[in-house]
C-alpha cells in the first residue's frame, strides 16, 4: 500500500517536472506568437476569460459594500471616467481611438459588460486592475470612497445615452456659458482649465456636485500647495493626483492664481440643502468653542480666514465634501502633508455626528469673499463756508 502511494507520488512528480520543462522549452523556442495583431485561439480566449472571472469572483469575496444611490457619486464617477477610463473603454457616443482598438485584449465597452459583474467585483477590478491585460490599478487604492463613485457610475452607465453622459461627465448642460471669456483670457492655460471645468465651478456657474470642493475664494497659496501635494502623491486621490501630476509648474501656478481670483458666485451660500437648524447650531458651537472635553480646538481659530494663507476657508463649502475630508483624516488618509498633520490631531477626536454638524454649519455660512463690497460712501454735502 505504502509502496503504491510512493510510486504514484513519484509518477505525478515526474509528470509535473516534465510539463514544467516542456512549458519552459516551448517559451524558450519562441514559437508561440505573441503578436497583438493575431487574435487568440478560441480555446485560449475561453481559458483566459474563465481564469479572469474566477479570479475576480474569488478575490472580491471580502470586498466592502456601500450604498450607491447618491447622484453626486454617479456624477463624480462620470467626471473621472471621462479622463481616466473612456480613452480606453470608450463612452456613450464616443468610441475609443483606433489605436486602442488594436490592443489585445481590447478594452471592452463597459456599458455592455459592466452588468455582468456585481458592484463588489467592479470595485475590486477598478481598485486592483487586471494583470497581463493593460487594465491599470487605481492610483490611490486606499481611497475607497472614490472607487465607489466609479462603481456607482458603472452601474448607471448601461442606461445612459450620449446626451446624459455629456451632461454628467463634462458638465456641458445645466451650467451656463462655460466661462468662454475666462478661457479666452488664459491662453495656453485654457486647455488645462477646460479639464478642471468638467468637475469644478466655472466663472459662470458653481459645480452642482457636493462631493467636489469649491475652489474660488481659496488663497493662491492654499491652491498651489494642494495641487503640489496631489502631484507628489502626499495627498492621495485617484481623481486629483493624475490631474495635478499632468500640470507643469507654470500652469499649476496660473490655475491656482486663476481660481484664487475667481469671483465667488455662491454669495447666497447660506442655502443649506439638508441640515436642520439645530444641527447648524451644534456645528456652530464646535466651530467657535471647540469640544473642550475631547481636546478639540475651535475650528475658527484657524479657519476664519484671518490665519495663515495656506489655511483653507470652509465658509460656504459643500457639507458632504467637508465631512468626507474629515473622515479621511479619521482614517489617516490625509495626514502625510505638513499641514495635514495639524488636522490629523483634530479630526479623529470628532464623533461622526459632530463631523456632520460642523460640516452643515460651515456650508451654511456665506463665504466671506462673497460678501458684497460695501457701497461707496455718498459724497459729502459741500460744507458751507462760514
Ligand atoms: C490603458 C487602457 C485602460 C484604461 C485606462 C482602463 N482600462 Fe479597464 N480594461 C482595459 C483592458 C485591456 C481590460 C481587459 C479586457 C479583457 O480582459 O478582456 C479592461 C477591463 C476592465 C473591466 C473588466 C471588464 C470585463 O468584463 O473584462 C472593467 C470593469 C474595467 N476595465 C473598468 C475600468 C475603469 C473603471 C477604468 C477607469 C478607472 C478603466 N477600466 C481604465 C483597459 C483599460
Ligand atoms: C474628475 C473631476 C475633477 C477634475 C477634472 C478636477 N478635479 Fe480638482 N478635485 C476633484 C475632487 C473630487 C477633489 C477632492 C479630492 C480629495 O478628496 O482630495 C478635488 C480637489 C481639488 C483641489 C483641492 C481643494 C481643497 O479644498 O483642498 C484643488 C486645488 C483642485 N481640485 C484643483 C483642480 C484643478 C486645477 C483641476 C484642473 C487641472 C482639477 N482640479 C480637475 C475633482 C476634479
Ligand atoms: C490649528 C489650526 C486648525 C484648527 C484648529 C482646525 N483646522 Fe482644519 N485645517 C487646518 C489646516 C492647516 C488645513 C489644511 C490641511 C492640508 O492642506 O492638508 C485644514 C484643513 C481642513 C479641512 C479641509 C479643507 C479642504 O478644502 O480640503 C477641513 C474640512 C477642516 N480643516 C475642518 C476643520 C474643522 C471642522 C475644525 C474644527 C473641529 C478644524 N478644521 C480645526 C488647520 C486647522
Amino acid at each position: 500500500m505504502a509502496l503504491a502511494t510512493t510510486r504514484t507520488i513519484a509518477i505525478l512528480g515526474s509528470v509535473v517536472i516534465a510539463l514544467g520543462v516542456g512549458a519552459f522549452l516551448f517559451a524558450w523556442s519562441g514559437i508561440y506568437n505573441i503578436a497583438a495583431s493575431e487574435p487568440h485561439f478560441a480555446i485560449t480566449y475561453w481559458l483566459l476569460d474563465f481564469g479572469k472571472r474566477r479570479a475576480v469572483e474569488t478575490h472580491s469575496l471580502l470586498a466592502p459594500t456601500a450604498v450607491l444611490d447618491d447622484p453626486n457619486l454617479v456624477a463624480l464617477g462620470a467626471g473621472h471616467f471621462h479622463g481616466g477610463c473612456a480613452p480606453c473603454h470608450g463612452a456613450p457616443g464616443e468610441p475609443s481611438n483606433p489605436i486602442i482598438q488594436r490592443m489585445l485584449p481590447r478594452p471592452p465597452d463597459l456599458a455592455r459588460v459592466a452588468p455582468t459583474w456585481t458592484p463588489k467585483q467592479l470595485f475590486w477590478i477598478a481598485k486592483h486592475g487586471l494583470k497581463f491585460t493593460g487594465m491599470p490599478a487605481w492610483v490611490a487604492p486606499e481611497r475607497e470612497d472614490e472607487l465607489w463613485a466609479i462603481v456607482a457610475f458603472l452601474r448607471a452607465l448601461p442606461k445612459m445615452d450620449a446626451a446624459e453622459y455629456r451632461r454628467l461627465a463634462k458638465g456641458d448642460a445645466g451650467r451656463p456659458s462655460r466661462g468662454i471669456r475666462e478661457l479666452a483670457t488664459l491662453g495656453s492655460v485654457a486647455d488645462a482649465l477646460s479639464r478642471c471645468h468638467r468637475c469644478h465651478e466655472t466663472q459662470a456657474a458653481p459645480s452642482p456636485n457636493r462631493l467636489i470642493p469649491k475652489l474660488a475664494g481659496q488663497s493662491q497659496a492654499y491652491l498651489e500647495m494642494s495641487l503640489r501635494n496631489y502631484a507628489n502623491g502626499l495627498r492621495p486621490s485617484g481623481i486629483m493626483q493624475p490631474m495635478a501630476a499632468g500640470l507643469d509648474e507654470r500652469t499649476l501656478i496660473e490655475l491656482a492664481k486663476h481660481y484664487a481670483e475667481h469671483p465667488v458666485i455662491w454669495a447666497e451660500a447660506g442655502i443649506v440643502q439638508s441640515a436642520a437648524s439645530n444641527q447648524i447650531e451644534r456645528g456652530k458651537r464646535i466651530a467657535s468653542t471647540g469640544v473642550p472635553e475631547k481636546g478639540v480646538p475651535p475650528c475658527l481659530a484657524c479657519h476664519a480666514g484671518k490665519s495663515a494663507a495656506t489655511f483653507p476657508k470652509l465658509d460656504g463649502q459643500h457639507a458632504p465634501y467637508i465631512a468626507g475630508q474629515l473622515r479621511l483624516w479619521r482614517r489617516g488618509l490625509r495626514s502625510r502633508t505638513v499641514h495635514g498633520a495639524i488636522m490629523a490631531a483634530i479630526a479623529p477626536r470628532l464623533s461622526e455626528e459632530q463631523v456632520e454638524d460642523v460640516a452643515a454649519y460651515f456650508e451654511s455660512v456665506a463665504s466671506t469673499a462673497a460678501a458684497p463690497e460695501p457701497p461707496p460712501a455718498p459724497p459729502l454735502p459741500p460744507r458751507r463756508r462760514r
